[in-house]
């Protein structure tokens, strides 16, 4: 037996080891490294398993040499990785490299159509006054689109509005309509919700009339405010205010016209001032009609299950197509509907561009 404990053969694996980190030069061939030293096959932890059968003299000398061994191989193999992180690091960064002068790359961003842009904007300038959004469906029963907002049968409203009817009845026995306005809405808002109420409806509408001014399906936006004291000067602030708001014009003329509806007594039509002959809205002289509107009728509140001594309110319908034309400018009502893409992107809005009041429209 030796004096001193053989240890060729460790600084022949340290070198070797040393020799293979270094050329390890991925991941993959750093762990190969690894196990091939440390993994439970690996070359030193074979010799430290070897141990047990040597001489105790043997076993201390070479157990220290080995554990010492251990640490400075462990420590290499961590330091390679160490570097082979950083080299990887330090190659990703140099690719990445970007060069902010190329020339954007367009996007094609949608647009919005101008009939949702003006709902957003009823929406925007309403909602400031404290009304909020209801919708109904766009089949009712004749009830809820004449009979409850005091459109008997067989008057002449029902025939003026050139009712879409649907095959059968409902459960209920009642016809099926396409709605010809958005008042149906009224009806279903006051039987569900209790008073006060503020509410607008801007929805799809129907009515069988078809030329360069009038599609069988169209936009309307309902109104309703319900409360203890609303009087018609209310409805008259309320309406101005909007207009104006609307149309961006602060001193727009708008004019309150006596006028008859079934739902509504008493009933106005409202104008504002216009250019007849260029199409200017404001000053000019000329007026024009742009929306229906009155002190909620107390056969319809009744028949909404509201108590009229108790409540009374004012409502009010326009339509969409008709103002948004005025607004922009837009002479004809067919392309509303085609989807012709050079019509969208002419009059579209811009969808990062959402309608706010304090944009001031
Ligand atoms: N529903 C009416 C129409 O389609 C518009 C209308 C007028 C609605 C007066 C109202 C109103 O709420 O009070 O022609």
């Amino acid at each position: 037996m030796p004096d001193h404990p053989k240890t060729d053969d460790l600084d022949a694996l340290k070198a070797e080891t040393e020799a293979a980190l270094a050329a390890a030069n991925d991941l993959r061939a750093w762990d190969a490294v690894r196990v091939a030293v440390l993994g439970r096959n690996g070359a030193l932890t074979q010799k430290l398993k070897e141990l047990g059968a040597a001489a105790p003299d043997e076993r201390r000398d070479r157990g220290a040499a080995l554990n010492r061994l251990k640490d400075t191989l462990t420590a290499a193999i961590e330091a390679r990785r160490k570097a082979l992180d950083a080299a990887a690091l330090d190659a990703r960064l140099g690719n990445e490299r970007l060069d902010v002068t190329l020339p954007p790359r367009p996007v094609q961003t949608g647009l919005i159509h101008p009939i949702s842009r003006a709902m957003e904007e009823m929406a925007a300038i309403f909602g400031a006054m404290g009304f909020a959004i209801a919708e109904g469906p766009d089949v009712e029963d004749d009830w809820r689109n004449f009979g409850a907002l005091n459109i008997p049968a067989h008057h002449s409203a029902r025939e003026d509005m050139d009712t879409f009817y649907l095959p059968g009845v409902d459960a209920d026995g009642r016809r099926r309509v396409l709605r010809t306005h958005t008042s149906p809405v009224q009806v279903r808002t006051m039987l569900t919700q209790p008073p006060p109420i503020r509410v607008i409806v801007p929805g799809r509408t129907y009515r069988a009339d078809h030329d360069a001014t009038h599609s069988p399906m169209f936009h309307q936006v309902e109104g309703l405010a319900i409360d203890r004291t609303l009087t018609l000067g209310h409805l008259k602030g309320c309406l101005i205010d909007f207009l104006r708001n609307f149309f961006g014009i602060s001193n727009l003329p708008v004019r309150f016209r006596s006028s008859y509806f079934p739902f509504t007594e008493p009933s106005m039509e409202v104008d504002i001032g216009w250019n007849r002959r260029t199409g200017e809205l404001g000053g000019g002289g000329d007026w024009l009609e742009i929306l229906g509107s009155g002190m909620v009728h107390s056969k319809v509140l009744a028949n909404c299950g509201i108590d009229p001594r108790e409540w009374q309110g004012f409502a009010f319908g326009m339509g969409i197509e008709r103002v948004t034309m005025l607004k922009h400018g837009i002479p004809d009502l067919r392309p509303f509907y085609e989807s012709d893409i050079r019509w969208l992107r002419h009059y579209g809005f811009s969808a990062l561009a959402p309608a706010m009041l304090h944009e001031g429209i």
